[in-house]
């Protein structure tokens, strides 16, 4: 049998270096735990659009379909804001999602001990954080018709539209619960039941999924303004979090930096299983591109290293293999290990992208 195929989307700003620190981890894990991947490189976002005039080819989107698994850096930059609004960067991954059906976003928001402290909020508060988001990826106000700016007698306007269906609702709501299962067995459905009715939908497609199939997990409801609120006074209420593609956006943004740590958070976007059983997944941390610190060794690889530890758990079934790798990210943190962003000015001496993967990878060398 041939190996499993991982397409590597390394994309701009940051994206290159910290997927050259996750390239060293994939060796690693190839020459020390057997686990050999079939690794191709291609292009995405503005790299895409400078080699090619579009953020994402039809042959990249195809190589995308046939892969196990894709890991993506990061989109995007200043460079490319005049650009039309189809040719922008982030358009290749709205492609990606919506064409390979990824309708469910994990992203966890978990606080690393040794980083506490880099929280805006009190160490009591966000000490053992360790939430899951589940977030509706590929309907919702991102995707809905109509859409678009149009003139009204003098004056443009703009719109789009929110739309949910049942069927969109109910398998990201198992997507939730059967996670819950694994973990804490609570989920909070959010959205604006009060105001959209959208949302009524969503309340009441979950409520139903619950009774029908999941009543041994913990349900509640929270409109998402509220959830916000919950989220920032005391997140360690929450276990899995399931919400829409645009409450998820800016939930799953508040969840990271909670933890202190944007750049240590990965994510797993996942579709419907392929014939060969593992789910359609695109892996990809929830920073973004960092054009600011691009190319000068500053960027923090963990995000993308912990992309890849969920793609072990998630499409590879090698669970043992990822704590493995959480472990190593860990201890690397506990020895006192900080890329730039993990550090305040008079903290001393950071440690580069590089330097980081290679501390990462000895301890891995270590776990043996
Ligand atoms: C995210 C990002 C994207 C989104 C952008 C880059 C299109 O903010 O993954 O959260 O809005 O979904
Ligand atoms: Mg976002």
């Amino acid at each position: 049998m041939s190996n499993p195929s991982l397409l590597i989307l390394a994309g701009d700003g940051i994206g290159p270096e910290v997927m050259a620190e996750v390239r060293k981890i994939i060796d690693w894990f190839s020459k020390n735990r057997g686990l050999a991947f079939d690794v191709s490189e291609d292009l995405v976002g503005g790299a895409a659009y400078d080699a090619h005039g579009t953020p994402l080819t039809d042959e990249t989107m195809q190589r995308a379909q046939e892969s196990d698994a894709i890991l993506l850096g990061a989109v995007g930059g200043p460079k490319y804001d005049v650009l039309d609004f189809n040719l922008k960067p982030e358009r290749g991954l709205l492609r990606l999602r919506k064409e390979m059906d990824l309708y469910a976003n994990l992203r966890p928001a978990q606080c690393f001990d040794a980083l506490a402290e880099f929280s805006s909020l009190k160490t009591e508060v966000v000490g053992g954080l360790d939430i899951m988001i589940v977030r509706e990826l590929t309907s919702g106000v991102y995707f809905g018709e109509p859409r678009g700016i149009h003139k009204e007698g003098n004056e443009r306007v703009g719109i789009n539209t929110q739309r949910y269906t049942e069927s969109e609702i109910a398998r990201v709501a198992r997507s939730a619960f059967e996670l819950a299962r694994k973990r804490d067995n609570r989920v909070c459905s959010m959205e604006k039941a009060n105001v959209m009715e959208s949302g009524v939908l969503w309340r009441d497609v979950v409520t139903e999924v619950h009774a029908a199939e999941y009543s041994d997990v913990e349900l509640s409801h929270m409109y998402a303004d509220a959830g916000a609120m919950q989220l920032t006074r005391w997140p360690k209420q929450f276990d899995v979090i399931v919400t829409d593609n645009l409450f998820g956006d800016l939930l799953s943004d508040l969840a990271a930096m909670l933890t202190g740590s944007l750049g240590m958070l990965p994510s797993a976007s996942l579709g419907a299983p392929m014939a060969n059983g593992r789910p359609k997944a695109l892996y990809e941390p929830v920073h973004g591109s960092a054009p600011d610190i691009a190319g000068q060794g500053k960027a923090n690889p963990i995000a993308c290293i912990l992309s890849f530890a969920m793609a072990l758990r998630y499409s590879f079934d090698q669970g043992a293999e990822a704590d493995r790798l959480e472990t190593a990210v860990n201890a690397v943190l506990a020895d006192g290990l900080r890329t730039a962003d993990l550090m305040g000015p008079n903290d001393g001496t950071p440690v580069a992208t590089a330097a980081m993967g290679d501390a990462i990878a000895a301890k891995l060398d270590a776990s043996l």
